[in-house]
């Protein structure tokens, strides 16, 4: 199972924990009529003015909705930005991480932090304790981690304007631990995110889904605010920004990303692997989001069904940050990129992204990679598909791969039958949690709605 499917698994089953459904009979199919109605009322407003959405998004029904379906599909989407920290070695270490969530809404994206720590073997009350000589050193192994790795709490500051949804997430918060994750202290500020003012030092600070909120002003000023952010961090600390797989935000986000190369103290970690400028901005209609195959839980599937949603992958785009000054070495230091995902001793060729989905047309098949010199097509003929080049096979969307440098402005590159395609691909398996899985369930059986905020 994927990092993704058991994350949002495991927050389905602590929304079921906290607000149970009928499962069966005349009940459960009025439940689940209601229930896609509201999923696809939230679904409308979020395709509207910013007025729009945000009367569409508050209130009971707007709340079931994000609770019940949307919270355990976007708490899925912060995944990936950790796994790749964490495979970096680039995850501060625990017991505790001061956690800054701006835009919080009904917590999707600490507790999907939660329950990725808890899947990594990093994190939560089924966490083995280990030996501080026993575990790995901080390169980023998920099997054995050292006692100082692994995350017992998350003590959140959840900044939102909507305190309805505020009070939703302090009582998902309040049955975290019981559910195997690591506990979560949540400290629900109600007010304007761009007028906060933070107070450092933080492990993590995430804006999920914010709707551009972050990035609506000039470049420069967006990349001065979350240059901002990121001298909120602690050494080892991460910013991540995710933002809707839209061409507008996410194009704002590839401006923000280049204007904050101008910022001496943010070191850029992913989802690129150079500093150069964006290429995607350098025509009017493209921009790079992240595609990620997941399968909705039995339960979900039913409501997109039923509200008539087609769900396919998990979209959306990223930016990870973290300070230019982080320690090199240990637990939350690290890779100052994803580019160090790559096994430094493959062959020879400059760290690419694959930033396209396979495109295969007669006789041969081709995807688009980004790096330093730009954006390259890769192309491989059907005939000369070997087991040296598997890499092209396998690469997807979002996958970091090593490609032969090539010369000043050639931009089309042939794989050949004997071609070597190293690179770090994605989806991992999150087979080594399954224990941690089982007793996160186990312990959410228990576990009773309606707990106090
Ligand atoms: C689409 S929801 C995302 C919630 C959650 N972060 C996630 O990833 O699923 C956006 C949330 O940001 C909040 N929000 C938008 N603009 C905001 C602002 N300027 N200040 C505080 N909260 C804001 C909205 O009220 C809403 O709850």
């Amino acid at each position: 199972m994927s990092y993704e499917d058991a994350v949002m698994r495991t927050l389905l089953a602590l929304v079921e924990a906290t607000d149970p459904a009928p499962h069966e009979g005349a009940a459960a199919r009025e439940d689940l009529r209601q229930l896609a109605e509201a999923v696809a009322a939230v679904s409308q407003a979020y395709t509207r003015e910013r007025d729009a959405i945000d009367a569409g998004a508050t209130g009971e029904a707007a709340y079931r909705a994000r609770r019940r379906f949307y919270l355990p599909r976007d708490g899925a989407k912060v995944v990936k930005p950790l796994v790749e920290l964490h495979r970096a070695g680039a995850l501060p270490r625990g017991p505790r991480w001061r956690v800054l969530d701006l835009g919080a809404g009904l917590g999707s994206t600490s507790l999907g932090v939660a329950a990725t720590l808890l899947h990594l073997g990093r994190g939560g009350a089924a966490v083995p304790q280990v030996r501080p000589d026993e575990g790995s050193q901080g390169s980023g192994s998920a099997t054995s981690p050292s006692e100082r790795e692994v995350v017992r709490e998350l003590r959140v500051d959840a900044v939102e304007r909507d305190a309805g949804a505020l009070r939703h997430f302090s009582q998902l918060a309040a049955q975290a631990e019981r559910a195997g994750l690591p506990r979560l202290q949540v400290r629900p500020l109600a007010v304007d995110l761009r007028k906060h003012v933070p107070e450092g030092p933080y492990d993590l600070i995430v804006a999920g889904l914010v709707l551009n909120e972050l990035l609506a002003e000039p470049p420069a000023q967006a990349a001065a605010r979350l240059a901002g952010l990121v001298a909120q961090l602690a050494p080892g600390g991460a910013v991540i920004v995710l933002e809707p797989a839209l061409r507008e935000p996410t194009r704002a986000l590839h401006q923000t990303r280049d204007a904050l190369t101008a910022h001496p103290d943010v070191a850029l970690f992913g989802p690129c692997v150079h500093r150069a400028p964006c290429p995607m901005l350098a025509g009017p209609k493209d921009w790079c989001h992240e595609d990620v195959s997941a399968t909705l839980p039995d339960a979900l599937a039913a409501v997109a069904r039923e509200a008539g949603l087609r769900f396919e992958r998990l979209t959306y785009a990223y930016l990870t940050l973290r300070r230019a000054d982080a320690p090199a070495d240990g637990v939350g230091g690290g890779a100052s990129g994803v580019a160090a995902l790559l096994d430094p001793g493959a062959a020879e060729g400059a760290p690419h992204r694959v930033v396209s989905q396979t495109l295969a047309t007669k006789g041969k098949r081709e995807w688009f990679a980004c790096g330093a010199a730009g954006r390259v097509r890769v192309t491989r003929l059907d005939r000369h598909a070997t087991a040296a080049n598997a890499g092209f096979e396998r690469a997807q969307r979002g996958d970091v791969v090593r490609l032969p440098v090539l010369a000043p402005g050639v931009t089309d590159l042939r794989v050949r039958a004997e071609s070597e395609l190293p690179g770090w691909f994605y989806p991992e398996e999150a087979s080594e949690a399954g224990e941690a899985l089982e007793v996160g369930h186990r312990g959410l059986k228990g576990a009773r709605p309606g707990a106090a905020d």
